[in-house]
């Protein structure tokens, strides 16, 4: 079945999640931060990510700002860093996050040639809105889709069933984008055509579902679609 529909996560697939803390650094008074941001980040992320799976599984969501921050705050602790200021400013900078470079020429393309395209991600609306706006890319986007929602995270089946809500699809005639690997498996398991950008060289995610196609990085996906 050929594909219609060319669906993307957000944080780390289309807006680089190290951005916020790469730019305080070099911020005037960033210099503490600019020894540590690259451990700063990773922790953040990861931290972030784990709250997302742990407050899926127990059934306590709580909207993604507020799960950021919380993962921020460990990864401030985590540094010696903790300050309400700086924890302000990166919080603020998230809202801003630099999208890759090739997103906004490859998204221009999958919509001359005809795909409808669209955001699906742990992000809230009002986050997704700043970034998306931000980055400039609002108005090659057919959809914005949020688990708000659904009120629960990825991988949980109910995310990705919000696409056929919103663009009465199969599974099967949507290409799903993502570089986060556990993302990837979850959305092959609920039936669509995956593509893993595998922009780090990280090995696959043992995990019962393997991505269909792996890229180093967004610019393929144009063709890839059309090749389906
Ligand atoms: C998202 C996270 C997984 O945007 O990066 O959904």
């Amino acid at each position: 079945m050929p594909i219609t529909t060319c669906v993307f996560d957000a944080y780390g697939t289309l807006f680089d999640v190290a951005g916020a803390a790469r730019a305080a650094a070099a911020e005037p008074g960033g210099a503490t931060l600019a020894q540590v941001w690259p451990k700063l980040a990773e922790d953040w992320r990861r931290k972030q990510l784990e709250y997302t799976w742990l407050r899926a599984i127990t059934r306590r969501h709580a909207d993604f700002r507020v799960v950021t921050s919380d993962a921020l705050d460990w990864a401030l602790e985590a540094a010696n860093l903790s300050d309400a200021a700086l924890h302000k400013r990166l919080m603020a900078l998230y809202d801003t996050l630099p999208a890759y470079p090739e997103v906004p020429q490859m998204l221009t393309t999958l919509k001359a040639q005809g795909y409808a395209t669209a955001i699906l991600s742990n992000g809230s609306p009002g986050m997704l809105e700043a970034a998306t706006n931000s980055a400039g890319i609002a108005p090659t986007l057919d959809a914005v889709l949020s688990v708000e929602d659904v009120g629960v995270f990825k991988p949980d089946d109910r995310v990705y069933a919000q696409v056929a809500d919103r663009f009465g699809t199969k599974p099967q005639e949507v290409l799903f984008v993502s570089s986060n690997g556990w993302d990837v498996a979850g959305a092959a398991g609920f039936g669509f055509v995956t593509a893993w950008v595998n922009r780090a060289g990280h090995p696959v995610d043992r995990l019962p579902h393997r991505p269909a196609h792996i890229l180093p990085d967004l610019t393929p996906i144009p063709s890839l679609a059309g090749a389906l």
